[in-house]
């Protein structure tokens, strides 16, 4: 059985895929307390102690607009912490499936963007990610690079889903940004696509990896009241108004447009990721019956 060392298993993705890859691995969890990532020397010695096979590194620091200011802690988490994993891996002969984001991109497109599309980043959050896939890239070998979007799951602190969730039962009205294209991946397809890698021969490489089809903040929270409504979630909310991007400022500008292609992944793997809108309801039904 594999030895699996996995960072960041008290977030969103971490969390769910602690739990979805029992049944592949030995997994060897590590939270902030047990390895933190802003100790480059830490890193080193986790790895070094538990000797995996595969380390897949799910922590970083994705507070988007706070990582404008904390510009130095964003870097250290999501650049520098894997480059050393890579460095470690190369050394010890591990795999590192490292995971990043859409916001590699400047969202000056308007058809999906594929692996070979060039980033550009345009906020800190997205410029340190590309220099982590840099790191990774440049220092090991046997790395696979998932590339994902618009997280949201039942585990970690919270995510759109969760605050729409939450406004639904307080307001009659809900303001959301209509202008920005992306798409919704819930952390169920995400890890059960990580688990099919983690058990295929699979090439490495970067690859795009988010759920199917494309669609708006204001659409997907559309939709949220819709799904939700139907299971039976207390929504009070009557009208939900679209915005543009400049009413509803940020200190960190995000890409209008970052529809990833899963063509490369899809290929590999045999079949699409699910369309959103199936993983919105599988989260919301799973968030229902926990309540
Ligand atoms: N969320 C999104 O919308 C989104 C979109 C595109 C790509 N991604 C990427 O997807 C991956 C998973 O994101 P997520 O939404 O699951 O993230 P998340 O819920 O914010 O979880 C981040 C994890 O990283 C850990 N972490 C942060 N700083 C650390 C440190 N110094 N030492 C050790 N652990 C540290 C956190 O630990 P604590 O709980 O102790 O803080 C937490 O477990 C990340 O690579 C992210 O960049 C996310």
């Amino acid at each position: 059985m594999k030895r699996i060392l996995l960072t960041g298993i008290t977030g969103q993705l971490g969390e769910e895929l602690q739990r979805t890859l029992v049944p592949f691995g030995e997994i060897i969890g590590v939270d902030r307390q047990s390895l933190d990532l802003s100790q480059t020397e830490q890193i080193r010695g986790v790895i070094a102690q538990i000797q995996p096979d595969l380390i897949i590194n799910a922590a970083a620091y994705t507070a988007v607009d706070k990582a404008e200011t904390e510009t130095e802690a964003a870097m250290a988490i999501n650049a520098t912490a894997p480059t050393i994993m890579a460095q470690e891996a190369e050394r010890i002969g591990a795999t590192l499936i490292h995971v990043s984001t859409d916001y590699v991109f400047d969202g000056s497109k308007n058809i999906p963007y594929t692996e070979s599309d060039h980033p550009n980043p345009i906020n800190a959050y997205g410029k340190s990610k590309l220099l982590g896939e840099q790191g990774v890239q440049q220092n090991c070998d046997r790395h696979i690079i998932l590339r994902t979007a618009w997280v949201y799951g039942v585990y970690g602190k919270g995510n759109f889903v969760k605050t729409m969730l939450r406004l639904g039962t307080q307001r009659q009205e809900v303001r959301v940004v209509v202008d920005q294209v992306g798409t919704p991946t819930w952390t169920g397809d995400l890890a059960g696509a990580i688990a099919k890698i983690t058990q295929h021969n699979f090439p490495y490489g970067v690859y795009n990896c988010t759920n199917s089809g494309a669609i708006s903040w204001y659409d997907f929270a559309v939709a949220i009241f819709e799904e939700a409504e139907k299971l039976g979630f207390p929504v009070q909310v009557q009208q939900v108004v679209p915005i543009t991007t400049p009413e509803y400022p940020t200190p960190a500008p995000r890409p209008a447009y970052s529809v990833l292609s899963g063509k490369k992944i899809s290929g590999v793997l045999g079949t699409h990721l699910p369309h959103w809108r199936q993983g919105l309801r599988q989260m919301l039904k799973q968030l229902y019956t926990q309540k």
